[in-house]
C-alpha cells in the first residue's frame, strides 16, 4: 500500500552575513540589546553639605531637598530601564569606599557630587580615575562662575565630562547622558551570552 509521505516543516537555510546577506535591520538590533541587558545601575553619589539641600543658600543651590532628587532620578531611571542607588555623606572616606564598591561590580557607572572636596581631594581623584567605570562630575552651582577656590576641580582629570549651573537638574541631565553613554557602549560591543 502506497503511504503519502509529506516532508516535515523545514527551518529556513541561514545564509552568512556577507554580500547579498539580509543583516537585521537597525531597531531589531537595538530590541535585542534592551531584551539581553539587564537595567543599567548607576550609583548617585552627593557629598558633604548635600543633605542640607533645601535650607543651605537656596539662592545658590536652589529649593529642592536632596530627597527631591533623588526622587526625580528614581523616575528618570525607571522611564530609560535604569536604576539608580543615591548616597550621600559628610564623610570623606564613605564616598571613598562607594566609588570602590561601584568599580567592584555594584554599578555600571557613578554621578558624583563630592561638595567642596571637589576642590580639595586627591584621594577622591585616586578613586575616580582606578574605579574604571564612567563618572559624570555634577554640580548644583556653575563653580567657575563663583569664588577662585571653587574654579579648580580635582576629580575633573578622572571624569568622563562635568554638568554644572543647572540646580537640581544637573544631576537629571548627568543621568541622561550618563545612561546614553553607557547604552552606546553596549551597542557597540558584539551580544555575548552571560556578558554585559
Ligand atoms: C557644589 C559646589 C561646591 O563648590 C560646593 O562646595 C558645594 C556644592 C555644587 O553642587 O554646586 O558643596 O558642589
Amino acid at each position: 500500500m502506497a503511504t503519502s509521505r509529506r516532508r516535515p516543516p523545514q527551518p529556513t537555510p541561514r545564509r552568512h552575513a556577507g554580500r547579498g546577506a539580509v543583516k537585521p535591520a537597525l531597531h531589531h538590533r537595538r530590541a535585542a540589546v534592551e531584551v539581553l541587558s539587564p537595567a543599567l545601575r548607576v550609583m548617585v553619589i552627593s557629598g558633604p553639605n548635600l543633605d542640607r539641600l533645601g535650607r543651605r543658600e537656596p539662592s545658590i543651590y536652589g529649593t529642592a531637598t536632596l530627597d527631591d532628587i533623588h526622587r526625580r532620578l528614581e523616575n528618570v531611571a525607571q522611564e530609560n530601564g535604569a536604576v539608580v542607588d543615591c548616597r550621600q555623606s559628610n564623610h570623606e572616606g564613605d564616598l571613598l569606599d562607594w566609588i570602590g564598591q561601584s568599580a567592584d561590580g555594584a554599578a555600571d557607572g557613578i554621578l558624583i557630587n563630592p561638595g567642596a572636596l571637589t576642590h580639595t581631594s586627591y584621594a577622591l581623584y585616586d578613586a575616580v580615575r582606578s574605579a574604571l567605570i564612567p563618572t559624570i562630575e555634577v554640580h548644583l552651582s556653575n563653580p567657575f562662575a563663583r569664588e577662585e577656590f571653587r574654579r579648580k576641580s580635582l576629580i575633573a582629570p578622572a571624569c568622563l565630562g562635568k554638568v554644572a549651573g543647572f540646580g537640581a537638574m544637573s544631576y537629571q541631565l548627568a543621568l541622561m547622558g550618563l545612561l546614553d553613554h553607557l547604552r552606546t557602549v553596549a551597542q557597540s560591543r558584539p551580544i555575548v551570552s552571560g556578558q554585559r
